[in-house]
């Protein structure tokens, strides 16, 4: 790196800037409350740990309990709302399991966009909804039925292009067929497919094959 390509360190701050940007190196809580002007920013994309276990330079991203978690995330989700202009927007992301609970804290202090909206029309000003959630629950995490078997799917990665994992201890050619992910392409049931019927949210048979077939 040239001289004059290296970012520029203001070490009372804890800022480092090149080409008039600036990367602040701080704690989340600190460096919003006294770094960042309110009203001031017109993007917020936030990343942070998701309480899973990660070992971030030593520090564990595990919190004592979700509730700690939360709590936690709801003081800097809380301050980035602040710090927003009225024309602002906030992407946030988390684990699937807390992402209920972020939804239900910012749906009090903003318009969320990204809600289920039923009409299936491609949206112009925010990403269309083209997802529905469904949540899988059992009531014994050791003791329940999945016919992983009665669902496999192809597995289009390895396989179609013939390559060999070489990660086992005997390298052999990856396999054809996997139990499904969790995103699911199942189109929706339109006027006139043959299984339609006048019903309002009629779900894929295709969806529910597949899920009373596994469980
Ligand atoms: C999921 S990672 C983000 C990864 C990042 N988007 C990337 O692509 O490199 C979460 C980050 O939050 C940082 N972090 C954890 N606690 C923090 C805190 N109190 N204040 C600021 N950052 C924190 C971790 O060090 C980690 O780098």
């Amino acid at each position: 790196m040239a001289v004059t390509d290296m970012p520029r360190y203001n070490e009372d701050m804890n800022i480092f800037e090149k080409h008039g940007h600036a990367i602040i190196w701080g704690d989340v809580i600190e460096a919003l409350t006294t770094q960042i002007p309110d009203g001031s920013v017109d993007l917020v994309f936030a990343d942070p740990p998701y309480n899973i276990g990660k070992n971030f330079n030593g520090r564990r991203d595990r919190w004592p309990s979700d509730e700690a978690y939360l709590s936690w995330c709801y003081q800097w989700l809380e301050l980035c709302i602040s710090k927003l202009k009225p024309t602002g927007s906030l992407y946030v992301m988390t684990a699937t399991q807390n992402m209920p609970f972020f939804d239900i804290f910012l749906r009090e202090r903003l318009s969320i966009l990204s809600h289920y909206d039923s009409s299936g029309v491609q949206a112009r000003n925010y990403y269309g909804s083209l997802y529905e959630p469904i949540l899988f629950g059992v009531k014994d995490e050791d003791n329940y039925t999945f016919n992983a078997d009665e669902i496999l799917v192809e597995a289009r990665t390895g396989a179609i292009r013939k390559l060999i994992d070489y990660r086992k201890a005997v390298p052999t050619v990856y396999n054809s067929k996997k139990v499904p992910g969790n995103v699911w392409n199942i189109p929706r049931v339109r006027y006139r497919m043959d299984e339609y019927e006048n019903h309002p949210t009629q779900k894929p048979t295709a969806l529910l094959d597949r899920i009373v077939r596994a469980s």
